[in-house]
């Protein structure tokens, strides 16, 4: 059940104080996917944002962002029977890219990804460890309108309630699986 879910997603992220900077408590899912049910459960629990009432996948790709997303998912996206595109900062990328850059707390970001990994028409499920301002999921959300494929959900592990980043992602529905 979702409340398992959390309960188990409680007991195996780890907070680390003071991490990146001074002030900062981070959320460390590094215990979480060290371990094989938990790291399951996780991905099951994601897949979920993605299957119809007959339990069927309705996406033809599953998106990752770099980094944490990655590890998410690819074992998603191998779960929906779909394949795995992944959205990268700045110059990582070898083809020809789309980028979109964002405002962070302090300067910019830019994602890209391949302009041939989505095709118009594509149903596209976005997933990320973390949801926190949404810039890095909307960002993610042009690219893929830029390609003509649709965003259908972002799937993420957590999001953290006391920042704007679920009202940022407008009508895209959020799926989260442990709120803070
Ligand atoms: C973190 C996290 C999300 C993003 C969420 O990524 O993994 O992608 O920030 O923040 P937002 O909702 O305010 O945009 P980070 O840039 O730290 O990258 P990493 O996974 O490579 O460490």
């Amino acid at each position: 059940s979702p409340q398992e879910l959390h309960d188990r997603i409680d007991q195996l992220i780890r907070d680390v104080e003071d991490f990146p900077k001074p002030g900062i408590v981070f959320k460390d899912i590094s215990p979480l996917l060290a371990d094989h049910d938990g790291f399951t459960a996780v991905v099951n629990g994601l897949a979920a944002a993605a299957l119809d009432e007959a339990g069927e996948p309705r996406v033809d790709k599953v998106l990752g962002i770099e980094a944490r997303g990655f590890i998410l998912a690819a074992p998603v996206a191998l779960r929906l029977r779909t394949g795995f595109v992944p959205v990268r900062k700045a110059g990582k990328l070898p083809g020809p890219t789309h980028a979109v850059s964002y405002a962070l707390e302090y300067g910019e970001a830019t994602l890209e990804m391949h302009q041939d990994a989505i095709e118009p028409g594509d149903k596209v499920l976005v997933v990320d460890d973390v949801l926190a301002t949404g810039g890095t999921v909307n960002a993610t959300k042009e690219l893929v309108e830029a390609c003509g494929g649709e965003v259908i959900a972002v799937a993420v592990l957590m999001d953290l309630s006391f920042l704007p980043g679920r009202e940022a992602l407008g009508e895209t529905p959020l799926h989260s699986l442990y709120t803070i």
